[in-house]
Formats: C-alpha cells, structure tokens, sequence
C-alpha cells in the first residue's frame, strides 16, 4: 500500500496523524473526507455507465452513521439505507431528503413505522407479513400510500471467498422463494389499501470479494418479478439488490473495482430480462462498507509492550474491542503500522491488545508490525466501515472523537465522549 508521509510520520487527508493525536488525543477515528467523495462517485459513475441512469446507490447508515456523513453524502446526491428509528432521525437532522431514505429492519417497531410514515421516508422495506399488516394499518391511520418494497431471500449466500446457492430458509430476514412465501407477500401487499409495492429487495452478505453472487442474486430477482407479473399482472419496477461491495484488509486483499459488479449486474439483468421479456428494472444499490471503509484509520498510542518468550509480544494501546469490536467478534483482519516510525521495516510479530479488562479485547494477533515503545503511535487501517458504528461504552469507556481530513486540514465530526457524557442517563 502506498501512504502519503512526512517526517517518518504517516498523513491522513494530508494531514500529520502525530499532529492528530497531539490536537484531538487518542484513540481517535480519522477519515480521508476526499476518499468517501471517491467511493460514493465511483458507485454513482458506475450505475449511470452501466444502467444509463436508470439506477441509484444508498448509503447503508449502519456502516458509518453520524450527521456529518450525511451532509457529505448529500453533496454527492446520494441517498441512505436507515435499520432504525436512530439512524432516521439522525439522517433526517442532518439534512438528508426523507424521499431519498430506504427504511429496514426485520422487527421495525410501531414507533419506528409511524416515525417513518410521518417523515415521508421514501421506500420502507417490508421483511414480515406481520410488518406488511402493522404498515398498512398504520398507513391507513396517517391518510397516505406508503411506497414499499419487500425483502425476498433469494436464496444466493455469500461469503468474502465463496458464495453458495441453498434454499437458505433459515434466515431471520426476509421472505423465502422456494416455499411460496414471497409471493404471498406480493400478493397481499398488491391487496393492501395503503401500500404500494414498488419492487424486491434481496442482500446476499457483506465484504464479498466475487462478483458473480450478485449476477446470480440478480438473475433470480429478476426471474421472480416476473413470475410476480405472471401471478399477477404487475410489472413491478425496482430491483434491489442490498450491500456487500468487498474492500481491502490485507495487502494480499484483492477487491474488484466497483464497476465490476455493476458490469455483471448489468449482464445478469440483461439477460434475465431478455429470456423473459421483462423491463430492466430500475436497480437500488446499498452499498456500506466500500464508502466509508477504507477511508478510515485509527490512531492509538502504544503503552506497555509485553513480551512473553516463547509466547508472544503483546502490544497494548489506549482503545480495544470498545471501538473496534470486529476482531473480538469475528477475527477480522486488519493491517496496522507504527505510524511515527514509517520508514523502519516491520520485522516484529505482535498481538494488538486493547485496554478492557476482558482477554479476548484483541485488535489483532501475529501481525507484522516494527518495532514500537510506549508513547508510539499505532495506526490501523480501513477501519471506516463498523467499527465507530460498533463501538460501545464498555467499561465505562468514552467513544473515541471521529474527525475528517481533507487536503491537509482536519475538523471534528464527532466529539469524543466525556465521562459526563457517560452519567448523562444516570440517576
Ligand atoms: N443493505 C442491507 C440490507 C444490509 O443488511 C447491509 C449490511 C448493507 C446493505 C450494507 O452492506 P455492506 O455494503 O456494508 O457490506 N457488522 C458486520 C457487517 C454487517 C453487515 C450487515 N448488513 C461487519 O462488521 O463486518
């Protein structure tokens, strides 16, 4: 990977990340704002290359959800994918056209469905047919059609490596294919009053590294819209097909550029549509991760460096699983470096060990990293997407600030959390 640096220091957006720690202290989340603009464009020039226009990405709030990513999506006219009343409202405050917002959940609550109704959140996205009743009700009640599309399992599962196509019933999202359950679905939400049904919505999984699992996610959409119009009559026009664009963690990480999914997107569609002579859809991306994910680093001062011989080194720094709990959760991969120290080569394999009083609060295990001392500073990379969005006050621990560089400057989004911060709901 190529970084920008200065002094033997690593910069981010420009900016010094040694002058980040020492301005805003650590652990800090810091974000390349120019790199978020990129990946945004690159899904929107994308869509408009492969689909004319006839197509639009929402950002999934649930990867990286403060207001300020709001206003900076907005600028690049993208929508957002909302999973509850928090990041809603969060969207809404912050500027964002309800009309452009995709509501999901598989047990939205009343509260939520209302708030959503009121705002006039544009596509809500039904998972349940017990939510399909709740909604249409619920509609009924406030005086308006509610625009809809229902979350289908499409019965194509992906992993980062692999994907597999199974009947894949056993999911808590969404309407199976295969048992006719989807179809019933369409059908009483064609025969709901206060709902329109404007489309489908499948998502696959997330950091998917092939394209092909969504040319077939796409294929059997489309093969079930028209089914839909077979059973129906209705030619449904929207077809969308979730997140799950890879990025990288590791040098030996090798994504395909976005344009690539969209080309086989494209073609899957194409042909679908062709075999059965159906419309191409207009086609809803939610893309998460590949926004905001490499965009960010966090900076973390090293304390104590324990070695163990014939064990292993552990590294410990100021954060842990508290601000990014994906190692503890799923042992995610990240790259790290001693970002003050650039130019030593990594000749040390190490254990990132966080500060919570909990033996599984691992950042990373046997990575190489160079040789550090306490009061270094450790930079860790695409660490944009689900770690801010994950973090969690345990052991009473305050978030960490998020800021935002851009050609050199820097400014916070998001103020680090005082312990006063910590007692606000106490009695
Ligand atoms: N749309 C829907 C309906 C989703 O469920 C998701 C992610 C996305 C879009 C965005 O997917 P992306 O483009 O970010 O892959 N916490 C996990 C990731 C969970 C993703 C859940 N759904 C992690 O840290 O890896």
């Amino acid at each position: 990977m190529n970084y920008q640096t200065e002094h033997d220091c690593l910069c981010w957006g420009g900016v010094n990340t040694r002058k980040l720690a020492e301005e805003y202290g650590t652990p800090l989340y810091v974000m390349d704002e120019m790199m978020i603009r990129q990946a945004a464009a690159d899904h929107t020039e994308a869509i408009k290359n492969y689909f004319g226009g006839n197509g639009r990405a929402v950002f999934a709030s649930k990867a990286f959800c403060c207001k300020e990513i709001y206003r900076l999506l907005k600028e690049e006219e993208f929508g957002a994918d909302v999973v509850s009343g928090g990041e809603l409202y969060t969207a809404v405050a912050a500027g964002m056209d309800a009309a452009k917002l995709v509501f999901h959940g598989n047990n939205k609550t009343k509260e939520e469905l209302s708030m959503a109704i009121r705002y006039g959140v544009g596509l809500i996205v039904v998972d349940n047919f017990y939510e399909l009743e709740r909604l249409n009700r619920l509609a009924g009640e406030e005086g308006v059609t509610q625009q809809i599309l229902l979350r289908i399992k499409p019965g194509v599962e992906a992993h980062t490596h692999a994907f597999i196509q199974t009947g894949q019933i056993d999911s808590k999202f969404g309407l199976a294919l295969e048992t006719g359950e989807a179809m019933e679905a369409v059908k009483a939400a064609l025969a709901a009053s206060n709902l329109d049904l404007q489309g489908v919505h499948c998502h696959i999984g997330s950091q998917i590294f092939d394209t092909e699992p969504f040319g077939l996610a796409a294929k059997v959409m489309v093969e079930f819209m028209s089914d839909v119009r077979e059973e129906t009559g209705e030619t449904l026009p929207i077809l969308n097909l979730g997140g799950g664009f890879g990025i990288s963690y590791l040098p030996t990480d090798d994504p395909k550029p976005v344009a690539e999914y969209y080309a086989t997107i494209r073609k899957a569609m194409e042909e679908s549509c062709n075999e059965v002579a159906f419309p191409m859809p207009f086609l809803m991306t939610e893309p998460g991760r590949s926004i905001v994910g490499p965009a960010g680093i966090t900076l973390y001062t090293i304390g104590n460096v324990k070695e163990i011989p014939g064990v292993r080194t552990y590294v410990s720094v100021d954060g842990g699983m508290t601000d990014n709990p994906r190692y503890a959760l799923y042992q995610a991969d990240y790259t790290a470096t001693v970002a003050n120290r650039m130019k030593k080569a990594k000749t040390e394999k190490v254990t990132i060990a966080g500060k919570c009083c909990e033996s599984g609060d691992l950042l990373q295990e046997h990575m190489d990293l160079q040789p550090c001392t306490p009061g270094d500073l450790l930079a860790v990379f695409a660490t944009g997407a689900y770690n801010y969005s994950m973090s969690s006050n345990y052991n009473r621990i305050p978030r960490p600030a998020v800021v935002f560089c851009k050609e050199g400057k820097s400014r916070v989004v998001v103020e680090r959390e005082t312990y006063g911060d910590l007692m606000r709901n106490d009695y």
